[in-house]
Formats: structure tokens, sequence, C-alpha cells
């Protein structure tokens, strides 16, 4: 009886034949989770970890985005130094597949069924040549607005619509005296902020178009120039202090009420959640104005390299967690993300959690889910720094029109791919 349960218990952990004596406890993961709400987030997995006796190797490289993490990893990597798994993005995924650096675990994606409950938006980016070299731990989506609820009721302000209502709203605050839109002048967050402007001015099928198929009329059409002239309007209301801050300094405004709105992905939320502020009656979460119905997504996945054997066992561990239904639940409630499954209840997560699981599901179905270019879901990471480069650029008056803006990007995209 007792062997059964135990055998019953090694096989619902998903260890089951692959635990010996002489496996490597523990789990060495590179990411770049270092805010107060990305560290609440991690701290999920590392609790669900220990509990099944594995010890945590942190590997945290700053820098939201993960520019620096990616830096870093490339570094490891080369040394033969393999982590048990690294966040990654999209694109990064499939190149370092390409390499044949990733592990396979495929067999534990077929005892835990990931071929039906990851959608195929993330399999396309998790599965390489039909092995499963990552796990997908969240969706998260960049066309959001995240704006602190007593500044909006100072200025009397509503849900803006359309473009033209946010700059009526940012207008309202700059007249109050309250710094309208909170901004981390680092060239990825300009470039996330960017995504949204992209499909609010041209549309989804124009997002589709310019951001995920580069095709050059539409990157270098008027409605390109035209995000790029609604891209200089909005910096118009950033304060003078942007250059280089952090996004979660930049959030931190918003929470403070020091500044009205960030336009940022959902890990925003997380800190909203660190900082215990709730949707609805501290802060509010609205689509990024004219992109209702759509979603630009964007997916951590944590990269499953070929460790040793002896620490292949950890990697199942943490593939295995990470993709149960609890842990997608727990830590997408404080990270701000939706779970990578379709089968996870939103029950335990609040208003903005629950719309974006909502949103997600109604924009996959209606063909609106696109994935982010700034957040390496759109184009392989060459052509994302291009493009993240040309949008800073411009941001910080290297680039002075949008003609130029457009003739640089259609240019530096070119010389990338
Ligand atoms: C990641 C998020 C992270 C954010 C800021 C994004 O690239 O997908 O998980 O919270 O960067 O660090």
């Amino acid at each position: 009886m007792l062997r059964k349960l135990l055998i019953g218990t090694a096989l619902a952990s998903g260890l089951a034949f692959a635990a010996h004596a002489e496996d490597v406890k523990e789990v060495q993961m590179l990411h770049w989770w270092t805010s107060g709400g990305e560290a609440a987030a991690l701290n999920v997995l590392k609790g669900d970890l220990a509990k099944e006796g594995y010890a945590w190797k942190d590997v945290p490289v700053a820098g939201g985005g993960g520019d620096a993490a990616m830096t870093a990893l490339k570094a490891m990597v080369a040394a033969g130094n393999y982590p048990t798994a690294s966040q990654m993005l999209g694109y990064t995924v499939l190149d370092y597949a390409a390499a044949g650096v990733m592990g396979d675990l495929t067999e534990t994606a077929k005892k835990e069924g990931w071929d039906k409950s990851v959608p195929a938006a993330l399999q396309k980016f998790s599965v390489y040549d039909g092995k499963w070299v990552a796990a997908p731990v969240n969706v998260h989506s960049v066309n959001w607005l995240w704006i602190n609820k007593a500044v909006m009721d100072k200025i009397g302000g509503t849900e803006p619509k359309t473009f033209d209502d946010f700059v009526a709203l940012l207008d309202k605050a700059k007249a109050a005296g309250v710094t309208p839109l909170a901004l981390g002048g680092q060239n990825w967050q300009e470039a996330t902020m960017f995504d949204s402007v992209v499909l609010s001015t041209g549309g989804p099928d124009f997002y589709k178009k310019a951001m995920n198929d580069l095709d050059e009329e539409s990157l270098k059409s008027d409605t390109m120039k035209k995000s790029f002239d609604n891209l200089a309007k909005l910096v118009t209301y950033v304060d003078p202090n942007f250059s280089g801050r952090d996004w979660n300094l930049a959030t931190a405004m918003v929470i403070k009420g020091d500044a009205l709105v960030q336009v940022m992905g959902d890990w925003a939320k997380g800190e909203f959640h660190a900082a215990n502020k709730a949707p609805g009656t501290d802060f509010l979460c609205y689509r990024f104005p004219g992109t209702d119905g759509s979603v630009i997504y964007n997916s951590d996945m944590f990269g499953m390299f070929n460790v040793p054997e002896d620490r292949k066992a950890a990697q199942i561990a943490l593939a295995t967690a990470t993709l149960s239904k609890s842990f997608q639940s727990a830590f997408n409630v404080v990270k701000g993300s939706v779970p990578a499954r379709t089968d996870v209840p939103d029950t335990d997560f609040d208003a903005c959690g629950k719309k974006g699981i909502a949103d997600l599901k109604a924009a996959n179905d209606g063909g609106k889910l696109f994935g982010s270019l700034a957040q390496g879901y759109g184009a392989p990471p060459a052509v994302a720094n291009a493009y993240k480069d040309v949008v800073s650029k411009f941001v910080h008056g290297q680039i002075k029109t949008s003609d130029e803006a457009v003739t640089e990007l259609v240019k530096a995209i070119d010389d990338a791919k």
C-alpha cells in the first residue's frame, strides 16, 4: 500500500523514475526578474521547488526586456556553462534551439499534456523541430495603460477610447500640474510603448504586416509616419528626467500619484500588486486607446538547456512545476501576467487579470493576437534590436523627423534581416 502510494506520489510530481541518488538537487536559473513585483512572483516558484527538495541557484541580471541577461547568457553558453534554464523571449528560444544547445522535454510535455493546454501561439516558440525545448511561464501583453485612480478622479478623466481622447486626457493632467506620462527612457521601454502606438494608429492588419511580417510597403508607409508622429506627441507629456529611468520606477511614479499613467506591459501590475494596490480603487487598467479587441503579447519562457544527466531530474521538476495549473494561477496572479495554459480558472485573478485572460482568448479566437516586436515575439533578436534602436533615437532627438525615422527603420530592419 505504502509502496503504491509512494510510486503514485512520484508520478504525480513528475519525477517518476528520473530521480536517483546522484542527482544534483539544484535548479540554476538565469533571469531578469529583479523588481519588487518580479521577485515576489519568482518566490512562488522557489517555494514550489523547495517543497520538492530543490535548492535555488539564482543568476539574476537586471534590465527589463532582458538585453543584459541575454548577453550574460551568451557568455555562459559559449563557456559551456549551461544554466538549468533561462528566462527567454520568443525568437531567442528558437535561436538557441537552432544552435543545438537546448534539451528535450518532449517526454514530460506528453505526460503532462502540454500539447493540448498550451496555445499554438506559444508552442510556435517552445517547440523546435517537433521537440519541446522551453516551458512557457505566462502570457504578458503590452497594449495597456496603468492609471492612478486618485489622479484620474482629481482631473475628472474618463477612459480614453481613441488616441485623440488619450491626448486630451494627458492635457488635463498637465493642466492640473501632474506629470501626465511616466516613461523610462530606455530603448526597450520606448519600443514597447511604440508597439501599442503602431497598433492604435494603423489597426490590427497594419500591425501584423509591419511588425510581424516586416512588410516593406507597410514599414515605409504614411501610416508608419503617422505612428511616429503620434509617438512624438506622447513624448511631449513625459517629465524631463526620464532618460535611463528603470521601468519599475516609472510604475512607482503612477503608484504614488506623481504621474497619471504609464504605457507598459502587464508586469507593471505586479508592482501595483506588490504595493498592495487594488484595481478599481487604487489604479485602473485600460487597453491602449484604439487597440481594444487586439492583444500584443509576449511570453516568458524557461528555455531548457541540454544539461548533464545528473541535472536533468531537476530540470524536469522545474518544467513540471512551471506548467502545473496551481503554479500557473499563483505565479501569474503575482506577476501581472495570465496563464500560459488555456485551462486555468480565472477565480484567483483580480479584475485586470480576469480582463487579461478574457482579452487573450477573444483576440486568439478572432485572429487579433500579435507578437510584440519590442518583446521578442515579432521578429528575431537582430531585427528587434534594430527597431528598438531607431525608436529610441527618435524619442531622444537623434532622429529628428518621422520621415527620417521611417527611412532609418526600413534600412535598419533590412540590414538586420
Ligand atoms: C518580461 C517580463 C518582465 C519585464 C520587465 C519583459 O521582457 O517578459 O517578465 O517583467 O521584461 O523586466
